[in-house]
């Protein structure tokens, strides 16, 4: 449950300084004191927060803390600013109302800081998305780029603000944010060239000398040594707590989420860097005939540096310092600038320079931040601008300020009383009016058109004749002179005499925050603001392109002779849009105290605590806010808070809200007087009353608390009675149950135990008496089959003998009929069928026989040897004829096919059979050589020729042959040629015929039995070719040529046939001598061939190598 705290709970002091009693200063202080102790930094004024600096971090800005503030009433918590913002915000997007938060309070009371809370407040509870959080992150990341440029440490605040920041934050119809416009006001820029003791010129300065890179410096130009620049005072260059080199790399990375780019942050350092080279640059005297002296720059490195730094000719820049052109209608008049007026121009220039870089930054941040989206946007604006300030030397600056302060001061006053005003009339409620001081008489003294100061000032710099501040004080001294709240020497209302502090050339005003003397010096000067024309063109013509946009009337084109507004119309310009542009919003006011003067936390000094009080008004305002009511509530959560004083409205009140407030006050016997009832809220006058109220609650919550407790312990004792009883009967019953539960289980095991026995007793004495009937039944059924078995078997033995006998009879009855028949066919019978049988049985097997033989016929190759096996004995003739038959039949049809050369061929290789076969060795190896005959060619070769014409018959046989020599037995060639009536030998080279024989003297041929082939032609004794006696050759071919000499010899028929004689010894005639031929088995060692050998005169040994 969500618990609902208030303001009014645990509070210290008073949360709300309405409610304080008795209400005066002392008091009032005291409570800020007290609360200030305490760690309590905010107070209210009704919705008003009191915020005291506490110069510490203090753990109640953390993200805890916002979601504890966010969507709660303003009331419901301790006071915060947090709840300031969440009202501001909540009523921006809920009720569509613009708002805006003004803070005020001196320099260094916290209004910077105050102004980051809301913003970050604001960031945390709004929308979330990528693009939401880019626009918030923008947004909170201007700050450190503003502060670094517009703020600088002061006597009164490290980090004080030198301008004037108006933020309008806008958001869209969901409460998103949509981006956001800055407005800046005045800034100090007298700063840039000189600090008042103590104080620091703007942060940037130190912060780029200390963090940027040396690289970085170098292209700049500079060095990180502050005491080279005229421009950074030297008694405070370091503050402690502020480390420069980290905020500058605070502040690149903010520029660069603000959306700067690289080259834009470049131009900005360079500017910067230029601002500090400027207030290097020193100026001498130069006499000039005239006697006048004239400025010229002493040491011009830093000129030259500066002039390379932002692309400006340096002669240009150099003239700019010793000269100034008047330009008055259409005439150029140039006159020489002293050292003193060089050192102005110098001033001027850096302070335009920087100031209008701050305007540009601003502009800048603008173009990044501002809201896309065209639609209407809600705005609520921040307002942070420079505190009101009293320093001992005040000039135009503070002067400014002040009636900023002035301004804002009054529009608080106005706004503050309006809106009180408008919500009494608003709710129907009397209201008199409340005495207050309003400062509006300080401000006309300021602005007015006529006799204002600012007006005055203006008039005397546009005036035409020599003006100088003392001329400006004379005229304030004649015409405010009258006015309450100025003072001067001269004025009717000087305290002079009495008051020795006012010194000359000074005049003081009575501000609402107390009384500021300004020194007039400047003043003048400060206003007009003036620029010497020839510097802003020096300027433009820079190559700077950042320098070029920040002078633009340095335009030669643009060149415009009116005077440019002053410093003090612009500023009174742009504050009185301000405050137009406030008045719009809903108002909400911080109002910044701070506690001590020397920056220290814990330290509460009430004298300036009670100053500050005084000037803002504090005590009017909670005056104001109780001349009327003191307090007001909505009737809701009035009648939530209170309900409990009254029978009626407690617990719950049915009906309308106001009607139980108003059962509940008269119920508390509240005077009437002390309230009344508004529109839509409870006004109480007196804050008194509402203590009394607030005590009465506290009580009767604690009596509340009792009779809860009592309800609460009487309802948990009576439970857990309650409780007990029910578990008491639960645990009987269970018992009782279980108890019952294991009795029954026992009786129900007995139970079943008896009843198996009863059962298998029935059951035994049923089987006994089953198994009786079925063996009674077995011998009944054995009985009958061997009764039925024992007729069965007699019946079968009757059947069998029966059949047996009738076997018998028909046996014997065929037997008897066999006889008979046989007796009656048997002569027919035994003559024919035994032959028909024969014949038919041979028949039939030598069909089978035949037509076997056809299946298992041998090939038609005549030396195919295969036959089939002979199947019957009794065949054994006809089978060996059958294949004679086919045999001679295959070589039959295999003759057949020869042609008539091949056939002679065949015969007379039949005829060599018939000669030699198994009685010459040689024989086999010539069955495979075919014979040719004319192994010489001999009609073909020419050498032959001579030969040829002296055969004249046909050639059958030409070969060469060895004629064996009788005396050594060596063999000599020979051609041996063979026709059909003789055999001629003839040499072998020439041809020529040694010897023709003709065929019917060749009688015998003798060869042996062995392979060798030598042979004897034995010539018929006494024919005329046997004077030379028997030749013994020797050839290749010799059974060719014997067989050849046969076969010729068998064909003439007039001759007898040729004798073949093979043996291996025989005689051979040579002339007289018979010479026997030994022919002898193992040849010569080395030889293949057979070797004739005359062994003496009657023998030849021919060695025939041994056949392998
Ligand atoms: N809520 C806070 N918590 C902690 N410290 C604070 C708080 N508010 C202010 N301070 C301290 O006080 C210093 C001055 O505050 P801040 O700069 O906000 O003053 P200011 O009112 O803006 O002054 P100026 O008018 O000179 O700009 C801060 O630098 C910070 O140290
Ligand atoms: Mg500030």
């Amino acid at each position: 449950m969500e618990v609902k705290t208030s303001l009014l709970d645990n509070m210290i002091g008073v949360g709300d300084m309405v409610l304080l009693e008795p209400l005066n200063e002392d008091s009032f202080i005291e409570n800020l004191r007290k609360r200030f102790d305490h760690n309590e930094i905010y107070t209210y004024i009704g919705s008003v927060v009191i915020s005291m600096n506490p110069y510490r971090s203090l753990p109640i800005f953390t993200p805890e803390k916002v979601e504890e503030y966010r969507n709660r009433n303003f009331y419901e918590l301790s006071p915060h600013i947090y709840a300031l913002a969440d009202e501001a915000y909540r009523s921006l997007r809920d009720q569509d109302k613009d708002q805006c938060i003004l803070i005020t309070g001196e320099s260094g009371a916290g209004k910077t800081e105050a102004s980051k809370l809301v913003m970050s407040y604001v960031a945390a509870v709004c929308g979330k998305g990528q693009e939401v959080n880019k626009v918030k992150e923008q947004l909170l990341q201007s700050n450190p780029v503003l502060e670094a440029f517009g703020n600088a440490k002061t006597v009164r605040n490290d980090n004080s603000s030198r301008f004037g920041k108006y933020m309008d934050i806008e958001f869209d119809f969901k409460g998103d944010p949509l981006g956001g416009v800055i407005s800046n006001y005045l800034l100090e820029k007298s700063r840039v060239c000189k600090q008042p003791r103590g104080e620091r010129n703007f942060h940037i300065f130190y912060q780029l000398l200390s963090g940027a890179s040396g690289d970085t410096l170098t292209k700049l130009k500079l060095d990180r040594d502050f005491s080279k620049y005229n421009y950074l005072s030297l008694d405070s260059a370091t503050v402690s707590g502020l480390d420069d080199a980290a905020s500058f790399r605070t502040v690149r990375n903010a520029m660069q989420i603000v959306g700067f780019m690289e080259d834009e942050v470049q131009s900005v350092l360079e500017l910067v860097a230029a601002v500090l080279k400027l207030g290097n640059i020193e100026f001498k005297p130069e006499s000039r005939v005239n006697g006048f002296d004239e400025s010229r720059v002493k040491d011009k490195n830093d000129l030259k540096e500066m002039c390379e730094l932002l692309g400006i000719e340096q002669s240009v820049l150099e003239r700019a310092f010793s000269y100034r052109t008047v330009e008055a209608k259409m005439e150029k008049v140039s006159t020489t600038l002293n050292v003193a007026q060089a050192y102005y121009a110098r001033d001027a220039l850096a302070k335009n320079l920087y100031s209008r870089l701050f305007s540009w930054l601003v502009t800048r941040i603008n173009e990044s931040i501002k809201a896309q989206a065209k639609t209407r946007h809600k705005v609520m604006g921040v307002l942070d601008i420079y505190g009101f300030e009293i320093f001992e030397d005040n000039s135009f600056e503070q002067f400014i300020i002040n009636y900023c302060n002035e301004k804002l001061q009054q529009i608080f006053i106005e706004l503050t009383l309006r809106e009180e005003q408008e919500e009494y009339v608003r709710e129907g409620i009397e209201w008199t009016n409340i005495e207050y001081f309003n400062n509006a008489v300080i401000c006309d003294l300021i602005e007015n058109n006529q006799n204002g100061i600012l007006a005055m000032l203006d008039e005397e710099c546009l005036r035409p004749g020599t003006v100088t501040d003392d001329t400006f004080l004379d005229k304030l001294n004649t015409i405010c002179a009258e006015h309450q709240h100025f003072e001067s020497r001269l004025s009717k209302n000087s305290k002079f005499l009495t008051d020795h502090s006012l010194p000359h050339s000074c005049f003081r005003i009575q501000h609402y925050a107390g009384k500021v003397l300004y020194r007039v010096e400047g003043f003048v000067d400060k206003n007009n603001d003036l620029l010497y024309r020839d510097l802003s063109q020096a300027m433009y013509k820079a190559t700077h392109s950042l320098m070029r946009q920040l002078f633009p009337e340095g335009n030669p084109a643009k060149v415009n002779l009116k005077r440019p507004p002053t410093a003090g119309f612009q500023f009174k310009a742009s504050v009185g849009g301000l405050m137009r542009n406030l008045q719009t919003k809903n108002p909400n006011y911080i109002r910044c105290i701070k506690p001590n003067d020397k920056k220290a936390s814990h330290i509460f000094t009430d004298s300036l605590v009670c100053h500050q009080v005084r000037y803002l008004g504090l005590m009017e305002n909670v005056r104001v806010r109780r001349a009327g009511y003191a307090f007001r509530q909505p009737y809701e959560p009035c009648l939530e808070r209170y309900k409990m004083l009254c029978r009626q409205t407690w617990p719950h009140w049915r009906g309308p809200a106001r009607d139980g407030v108003e059962v509940l006050l008269i119920d508390c016997s509240v005077p009437a007087e002390e309230f009344a009832y508004g529109r839509s809220k409870i006004f109480i006058r007196n804050p008194r009353t509402l203590f009394t109220l607030e005590e009465r609650r506290r009580a009767c919550l604690q009596d509340l608390a009792t009779l809860i407790q009592k309800i609460y312990r009487g309802w948990k004792c009576r439970t857990h009675f309650i409780l007990l009883k029910k578990s008491q009967v639960v645990v009987a019953a269970w018992y009782r149950r279980y108890a019952q539960q294991k009795k029954y289980e026992k009786i129900k095991r007995a139970t079943l135990v008896m009843q198996s026995f009863t059962r298998g007793w029935k059951a035994r004495k049923i089987l006994r008496q089953l198994k009786y009937e079925k063996r009674c039944k077995e011998a009944v059924t054995t009985i009958a089959a061997y009764w039925h078995g024992t007729e069965a078997r007699r019946e079968l033995r009757c059947l069998k003998e029966e059949a047996r006998r009738k076997h018998a009879v028909a046996v014997i009855w065929a037997y008897w009929r066999g006889l008979q028949v046989r007796r009656e066919y048997r002569k027919f019978f035994r003559a024919n069928a035994g032959k028909k049988i024969y014949c038919f049985i041979i028949q039939r097997i030598m069909q089978k026989y035949f037509l076997g033989l056809k299946t298992t016929m041998p090939s038609m190759s005549p030396i195919d040897n295969t036959w089939s096996a002979q199947p019957y004995s009794f065949l054994e003739g006809a089978h060996t004829e059958l294949r004679r038959i086919f045999h001679f039949w295959r070589c039959k049809k295999h003759r057949g096919q020869f042609t008539e050369e091949k056939k002679a061929v065949y015969e007379e290789k039949l005829e060599a059979s018939e000669i030699f076969k198994d009685k010459k060795a040689l024989y086999p190896s010539s069955v495979s050589q075919p014979f040719k005959g004319d192994y010489l060619e001999i009609q073909k070769n020419p050498k032959y020729q001579k030969l040829n014409s002296a055969v004249e018959e046909k050639v059958l046989l030409a070969d060469v042959v060895n004629k064996i020599n009788r005396a050594n037995g060596k063999g000599s060639p020979r051609l041996f040629l063979l026709t059909k009536s003789n055999f001629v030998l003839a040499d072998q080279k020439t041809g020529q015929v040694k010897a023709s024989v003709p065929l019917p003297d060749l009688t015998s041929v003798s060869v042996s039995t062995q392979s060798d082939g030598f042979f004897a032609l034995k010539l018929k004794e006494g024919s005329a070719s046997a004077a030379k006696g028997d030749f013994l050759l020797s050839s290749e071919h010799l059974i060719e040529i014997i067989t050849k000499l046969h076969r010729t010899g068998t064909t003439a028929a007039d001759k007898d046939q040729i004798n073949i004689d093979i043996s291996d010894e025989f005689l051979v005639q040579f002339k007289q001598d018979k010479v026997c031929v030994k022919f002898i088995q193992g040849g010569p060692k080395n030889g293949t061939s057979a070797a004739c050998k005359r062994k003496n005169n009657r023998l030849l040994e021919v060695s025939v190598p041994s056949s392998p």
